[in-house]
């Protein structure tokens, strides 16, 4: 997982913006890191509401290399015809499921792109992986947010990294989104660890790198209690 994220950990400037505003103020040094981390990923996958706002292309633009396969899960097939991920720059995968009107799903065949439905009513992450490592040779795949697939992809144990771009700025706003949405945790054993592997400025911005360490995994930060 690899994203740009405010010193209060958000992921863009309020509800409904474009993450893109927030990335102008990335050093270039850290826009080519970015880059060059998609060019040696096979795959790079982003929510469909992230398509819907930011309408990323997420290819290989600012190095040489190769764009990987663009995945996006959006379980109704209703992400806009004319978005720019279903144009011709790279081949991409739209994960529907079975409940998507077949029309919109026609619609996206024939703008070139592959369908699959890997759910009943909605995409179910751990099976569009195994069909992406099947059918497409899947290897590493590089998750670009925003925060509702974030939390999916971690609660499924579908993460092994996560790569921070940080940007040296406060946006605020209790709705504001941040790295990871979906539900809260009950209690402490429920927190996600993760063990911080390197940590370096790119330009001027710091970039760090934690491996996920999911309950039953040993981090040896273990809490520990006082009285
Ligand atoms: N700073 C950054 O690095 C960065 C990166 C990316 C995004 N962003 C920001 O994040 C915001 C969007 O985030 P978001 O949380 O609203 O949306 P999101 O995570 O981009 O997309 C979530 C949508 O994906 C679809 N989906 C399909 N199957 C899913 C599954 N199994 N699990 C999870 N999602 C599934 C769902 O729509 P359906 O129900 O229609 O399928 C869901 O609503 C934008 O403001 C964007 O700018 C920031």
């Amino acid at each position: 997982m690899m994203s740009e994220i405010t010193v209060d950990g958000k992921l863009t400037l309020k509800k409904g913006a474009s993450s893109k505003i927030l990335m102008k103020y990335m050093d270039p040094a850290t826009e080519i890191l970015l880059h060059r981390t998609r060019a040696v990923c096979d795959a790079i996958m982003v929510g469909s509401n992230t398509i819907k706002i930011d309408n990323s292309f997420l290819t290989v633009r600012h190095v040489k290399g190769k764009s990987p396969l663009r995945v996006i899960p959006s379980s109704m097939a209703d992400i806009p015809l004319d978005a720019n991920v279903l144009g011709p720059d790279a081949p991409t995968v739209v994960a529907v499921s079975a409940k998507a009107p077949e029309s919109r799903v026609e619609a996206i065949r024939n703008r070139g792109v592959h369908v699959l439905v890997s759910g009943e009513d909605r995409v179910h992450l751990p099976l569009l992986m195994q069909q992406l490592y099947d059918i497409f040779s899947v290897r590493t795949m590089m998750i670009e947010g925003g925060p509702t697939l974030n939390w999916h992809m971690l609660h499924y144990r579908l993460v092994d990294e996560i790569r921070l771009i940080h940007l040296p700025f406060i946006v605020g706003g209790a709705d504001t989104p941040s790295l990871v949405g979906g539900m809260h945790i009950e209690d402490e054993n429920q927190m996600i660890r993760l063990v911080l592997k390197n940590h370096y400025l790119c330009g001027t911005n710091l970039v760090t790198e934690y491996r996920v360490c999911y309950s039953g995994e040993h981090t040896g930060h273990e809490g520990h209690t006082q009285s």
